[in-house]
């Protein structure tokens, strides 16, 4: 076997067929330098005569993820392009195969479907995903896919952007063969089976020469299918491309179809929306890097977990765990609890089993490595304990202490608070060092996001071995201080204080929570509150107001206090912001009694001239001031990882990039201004208004968050 190295592709030939290997570690993203790479090597190709077949194939762990994603920040992607690369490859007039592995997603599927065959092995997963980046594939995956496999199945893989297993995609044919061992040899054996034929006369199939069923694709297929994506002002711009890439393959030449599938790849490559989704992919990565922390540390294993408290979030915890095949342990002091939390996990998964989403051995595995106990000592063989008792201090102080009495040396102990104080719950276990905060967003099984609450004395490798395990269980960590709130109810402050503010100077719970969907937001503040419980929001309220800790403004917050009173707890009572049939939120007019009548208590001038700007400006622009404090105290170490907590956390929409990339794009002396003019509106003897120092100073400065080191 010889070998020729080119920059990150490699060629080297076995018998008579040439291996093209490209070797870009982690995930042999196709940059620059690969496609430069990959052009010498079909040049070497093209030249040597004694070559008359070639597989195509990675170094690593994986075939071709994708683009390099990073190089479309660049104002003009750098050559060799893309689909220089694939039409060398289609005009090489010696069989290509692709070799298949690991994850072959967005480019690199693409750059397959140049080839004259593919083979994968069993494990592998393949997907078109670039609209989850606000993208469209870019390199002729909509030219060529609809060739291969037909309209309708193409546009649905396309804007769908899931990822399909082999079996998959062999059954939708855009792959040839599965093979569960020996992938190079089987994809050299296949690739000389297709020179033998050639050299018998048989023509090479080039992907972009089939012919597409025009026939399908009447104006009536692709007008059905681009009403059925998301409209345009909510994300649903790259989804609707793709339809309209596809329509164009159905109307013009191959190369034009080329041409115009680039023209609207570079388009939503510079759109606000995928910067902000790509934003979102990098800043979920490196939101799990801690400054700081030393790269390789090593780390506490973990085999066993405990929890402390079986309701929802206790279960919901234990899931992720027994779902990563770590064994649990629960722990509820009374026997019905223990027996309904045990329950409940078992009923979702029996839910899961009966959707298809797990084999009924798979819920048996999982159910037995959960165990229920009554006593605290049971959690003595833990290596992470998480306390999820009832959210009141003086509950969680006494969990606390026990769990630093029963729990292991080394043991790592973490409380689930979402408010209390994680410096003060450490203290009380005693065990400082072993302790920190994992605050799990509900229902806990499904919600990605997880703040790790770093203490002041926290251990960093107990830090690392969360961040870890964390990965682990398929949750996105971000990184918070201790304050009141953490990054994310610490931002919802402000937000869910001009929502009620507006609500006393007239505007109605759906006009408000209207305007805020409207820019995105999965839901607005009341029907979120409504969902979560006005009792839930109005105890936080009431707390903070007994430890003093509320603005000393007799009007902050007294909607909830007195829907709270009421009895209103929201969807669960069938009446909150909103009554409710079933889960139909419907105005309510004794609501509007209700505003009316605290709007007389506490002087607050009722009026009808409200507009949507007024409503998102007022509960979004706070929110996003206060996530400058949290990153000017050092409570974030970055604006991405506030916007993932967000994204992630609290339904603001992926396509804007999270709170403060909106900000960027709005631009922070935009929001600068408008907050100092809502200052000079209402007054601002409570502070609401002030810009915090970090905002001020960007847009004084003329800069933006990303522009922060
Ligand atoms: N470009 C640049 N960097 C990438 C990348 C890409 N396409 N895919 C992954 N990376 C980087 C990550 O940023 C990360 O870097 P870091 O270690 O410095 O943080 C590293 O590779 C490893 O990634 P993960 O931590 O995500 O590793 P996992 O093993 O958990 O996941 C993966 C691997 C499933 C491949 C996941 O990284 C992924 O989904 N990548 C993106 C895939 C994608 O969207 N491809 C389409 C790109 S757009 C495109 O192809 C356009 C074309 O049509 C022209």
């Amino acid at each position: 076997m010889s070998s020729l190295v080119t920059s990150l592709a490699t060629l080297s030939k076995n018998g008579s067929t040439g291996i093209i290997e490209i070797n870009n570690p982690p995930v042999n993203a196709s940059s620059q330098k690969v496609r430069q790479g990959m052009m010498e090597c079909l040049r070497l190709v093209a030249e040597d005569k004694a070559i008359t077949s070639v597989v195509l194939t990675c170094a690593g762990r994986t075939f071709m993820a994708g683009a390099d994603i990073s190089e479309f920040d660049l104002p003009e992607l750098p050559r060799p392009d893309y689909n220089e690369v694939h039409a060398v490859m289609e005009a090489l007039g010696k069989p290509i195969v692709a070799a298949l592995f690991g994850t072959v997603l967005g480019g690199g599927l693409e750059l397959s479907l140049s080839c004259q065959a593919r083979v994968a092995l069993a494990s592998t997963k393949l997907g078109l995903p670039e609209v989850k980046l606000g993208l469209l594939p870019g390199s002729g995956g909509t030219q060529r896919l609809p060739r291969l496999i037909g309209l309708a199945p193409a546009i649905d893989f396309m804007t769908a952007g899931n990822p399909v297993s082999a079996a998959q995609a062999l059954k939708m044919g855009f792959i040839d063969k599965v093979v569960d061992d020996g992938l190079l040899e089987q994809a050299t054996a296949m690739a000389q089976a297709l020179a033998e034929k050639q050299a018998a006369g048989e023509p090479l199939r080039v992907t972009s020469k089939l012919p597409i069923d025009k026939a399908s694709g009447t104006p009536a297929f692709f007008e059905e299918y681009r009403n059925k994506q998301a409209p345009l002002a909510k994300g649903g711009s790259a989804a609707r491309q793709i339809v309209r890439c596809v329509e164009a393959a159905c109307e013009q030449s191959f190369e034009d179809g080329i041409i115009f599938e680039r023209t609207a790849f570079i388009d939503r490559k510079n759109s606000a929306d995928s910067r902000a989704l790509r934003h979102l992919f990098f800043a979920e990565r490196e939101a799990t890097r801690i400054p700081g922390l030393a790269a390789g540390m090593e780390l506490r294993p973990i085999r066993k977990v405990g929890v402390v408290g079986a309701g929802t979030m206790g279960g919901g915890i234990a899931m992720n765990f027994l779902n990563a095949g770590i064994p649990v342990t629960i722990i509820d002091l009374n026997q019905e609890a223990l027996q309904r939390g045990l329950g409940i996990v078992r009923k979702n998964y029996e839910a899961s089993a009966a959707k298809g989403r797990l084999t009924a051995d798979q819920v048996t595995q999982r159910l037995g490595l959960f165990h229920g106990a009554l006593d605290m000592a049971e959690l003595g063989d833990c290596d992470l304990v998480i306390e999820a008792a009832f959210e009141s201090l003086e509950i969680k102080k006494s969990v606390c202490k026990q769990l630093g009495a029963v729990c292991k040396p080394g043991a790592i102990i973490a409380s689930n608070t979402s408010t209390l104080d994680i410096d003060l719950l450490a203290e009380v276990s005693g065990r400082p060092a072993d302790f920190l905060g994992m605050h799990f967003f509900s229902p806990a099984n499904v919600m990605r996001l997880l703040e790790v609450v770093r203490g002041a004395k926290t251990d960093p490798q107990v830090l690392a071995t969360v961040m870890a395990i964390a990965k682990k269980i398929g949750k996105s960590a971000v990184v918070s201080g201790v304050c009141f709130g953490f990054i994310g109810n610490r931002m919802l402050e402000g937000y869910l204080r001009e929502a009620e503010l507006l609500l006393l100077e007239g505007a109605s719970p759906a006009q408000i929570d209207g305007a805020i969907e409207a820019i995105g937001m999965a839901m607005g503040p009341h029907r979120m509150i409504d969902m979560a419980g006005v009792d839930v929001a109005a105890k936080v309220v009431i707390e903070q107001d007994k430890a003093g800790a509320l603005p000393n403004d007799p009007s902050y917050r007294v909607v909830v206090r007195k829907l709270n009173e009421l009895g209103r707890h929201g969807q669960k009572t069938s009446a909150g912001y909103y009554r409710y049939q079933g889960r139909t939120a419907i105005e309510d007019d004794a609501v509007w009694k209700v505003c009316e009548e605290l709007a007389q208590k506490y002087g607050v001038k009722r009026r009808d001239n409200i507009s949507d700007k007024e409503i998102v400006e007022r509960c979004l622009y706070p929110l996003i001031n206060e996530g400058a404090r949290i990153l000017e105290e050092g409570i974030a170490y970055r604006p991405g990882d506030v916007d993932v907590v967000w994204a992630q956390g609290y339904g603001f929409p992926a396509y804007k990039g999270g709170p403060m990339q909106w900000a960027d794009e709005i631009g922070p002396a935009v929001i600068c201004a408008a907050l100092e003019g809502y200052g000079r509106q209402f007054g601002n003897a409570h502070g609401y208004w002030t810009p915090s120092p970090l905002l001020a100073k960007l847009a004084t400065q003329h800069r933006h968050f990303s522009d922060l080191p």
